[in-house]
C-alpha cells in the first residue's frame, strides 16, 4: 500500500492532543510523526484536585480547533491530504470524547474522509511501535490514570484481558496518594521524582492481592494504609513546598515501592497465564501514563530482558498513539458517510 497521512485526535480525559503521521499501513515499519501537539489541562484542573468532566469538555472545545490548525500546518500538509482520521471513541469521559469525535466527523463531512474509531487502551500499548520493533503476540501491561490491565496482544485488534485492577488504577494510586500527602495533582511524576532520593525500606505499605496467584491488582489497600499512616503522623503532611524533606521522600519511595512491587508480582502471573494459553517467552510491552515511571522501568528491566516501554512522550495521552493505532488498523476503517453515525462510549 502507498504512504498515507493519518490525523490523530485524542480528547478522552484531560489532554487535548492532535498528531499527523505518515506511514504505509502494510509495511510494518514505524510511521513518521510529522507533527504532534498537546495541550494538558493539568494545571487548570489542579485547583479542582482532579478531572471535572464538564470543565474538561469546555477546555477541549476551546483548544481543539486551534490545535488542529497548528498541527496540520506544522506537518506541512492541508486537510485535503489527510487519508484517514483516527479519533478516540472509548473508553473515556463522554463529554470530552464527544468533542473530539465531533471534530473528526466535521472533517469527514467536509473532506469525505474515512474515520477509524480508536480504543484508547489498545492505542496506549500499540504506541510501542512508534519507536520499537515488537512482534506479536506480546504481553501488554497498561498502567494509566483510569486503567490497569494485563493483556495478551495477538494482533493490533486482537487483545485478550488476562487480569485487571479490582478497584483503583495504578495512576489513581499515585494521584490519590499524592493528594493525601498534599503533593498536588496529578502526583505520579511528583512522587516519582521525590522517591528518587528516598528510602524504599523506611516505611512498609501493603502490596495489594499479594497472596492471590492471579494477575488481578488492587490499590485501595495501599491508599487506605497511607491515609491511616498520615492520620497517625500528621506532621508528614505537606502544607507547602518548604515542608518537603527527607521524610516526604522516604514516604514517596516506600509507597511507590508497594505499587511497583504489585505490578511486578502480577506480571509474573500474567506471564504464567499466557504460558498456559500456549504462549511462552513473549516480549512484554508497558504503556500508559504510569509507564513513564522511572522506578517501574528500572525494576522491570532488571527482572526481564525482553521488556519494552513505550517512549515517555507517547505514554501519557497523546494524538500520535491514536493516529498510529488508526494506521495499523487502516483496513477496518469506517468509510464516509457511515462515519457520521459513529458513537462514543465511556466504558471499555
Ligand atoms: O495515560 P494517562 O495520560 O491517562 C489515562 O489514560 O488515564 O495517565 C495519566 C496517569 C496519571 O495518574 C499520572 O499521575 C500518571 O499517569 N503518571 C505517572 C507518571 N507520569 C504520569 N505515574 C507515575 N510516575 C510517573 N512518572
Ligand atoms: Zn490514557
Amino acid at each position: 500500500m502507498s504512504q498515507k497521512y493519518i490525523l490523530g485526535i485524542e480528547t478522552s480525559c484531560d489532554d487535548t492532543s492532535v498528531a499527523v503521521l505518515k506511514g504505509d499501513p502494510t509495511s510494518g515499519q514505524a510511521p513518521e510523526v510529522l507533527a504532534f501537539e498537546l495541550f494538558s489541562q493539568e494545571q487548570m484542573l489542579a485547583q479542582w484536585g482532579g478531572v471535572v468532566p464538564e470543565i474538561a469538555s469546555r477546555n477541549h472545545l476551546d483548544k481543539l480547533a486551534p490545535l488542529l490548525d497548528v498541527t496540520i500546518k506544522k506537518a506541512g500538509v492541508t486537510l485535503s491530504d489527510i487519508d484517514l482520521v483516527g479519533v478516540t471513541t472509548f473508553p473515556g469521559l463522554l463529554g470530552p470524547l464527544l468533542t473530539g469525535l465531533n471534530a473528526a466527523k466535521t472533517i469527514s463531512l467536509l473532506k469525505k474522509v474515512d474515520i477509524f474509531a480508536v480504543n484508547h487502551l489498545f492505542a496506549h500499548l500499540e504506541a510501542v511501535h512508534l519507536t520499537h520493533e515488537v512482534t506479536y503476540p506480546y504481553i501488554g501491561l497498561l498502567v494509566s490514570g483510569g486503567h490497569s490491565l494485563y493483556t495478551l496482544v495477538r494482533a493490533s485488534d486482537d487483545v485478550e484481558v488476562l487480569g485487571s485492577t479490582i478497584d483503583d488504577a495504578a495512576g489513581e494510586a499515585y494521584d490519590k496518594g499524592g493528594k493525601l500527602m498534599g503533593l498536588g495533582y496529578p502526583a505520579g511524576r511528583i512522587i516519582d521524582d521525590l522517591a528518587k532520593e528516598g528510602d524504599i525500606n523506611r516505611f512498609e505499605f501493603p502490596v495489594g492481592l499479594k497472596t492471590s496467584k492471579d494477575c488481578n491488582l488492587s490499590f485501595s489497600g495501599v491508599k487506605t494504609a497511607l491515609r491511616t499512616f498520615l492520620e497517625k503522623n500528621p506532621d508528614y503532611y505537606v502544607k507547602s513546598p518548604e515542608d518537603i524533606n527527607q521524610d516526604t521522600k522516604d514516604i514517596c519511595a516506600s509507597y511507590q515501592h508497594a505499587i511497583v512491587s504489585a505490578l511486578k508480582l502480577k506480571l509474573r502471573y500474567a506471564i504464567e497465564k499466557a504460558g498456559e494459553l500456549g504462549h511462552k517467552n513473549l516480549p512484554v510491552v508497558v504503556g500508559g501514563g504510569v509507564a513513564c515511571n522511572s522506578y517501574l522501568r528500572k525494576v522491570l528491566k532488571e527482572k526481564y530482558k525482553n521488556v519494552f516501554f513505550v517512549e515517555p512522550k507517547y505514554c501519557t495521552d497523546n494524538g500520535a498513539m491514536i493516529a498510529n493505532y488508526a494506521l495499523r488498523n487502516y483496513e477496518s476503517r469506517i468509510k464516509y458517510p457511515a462515519t457520521l453515525s459513529i458513537d462514543a462510549r465511556s466504558r471499555f
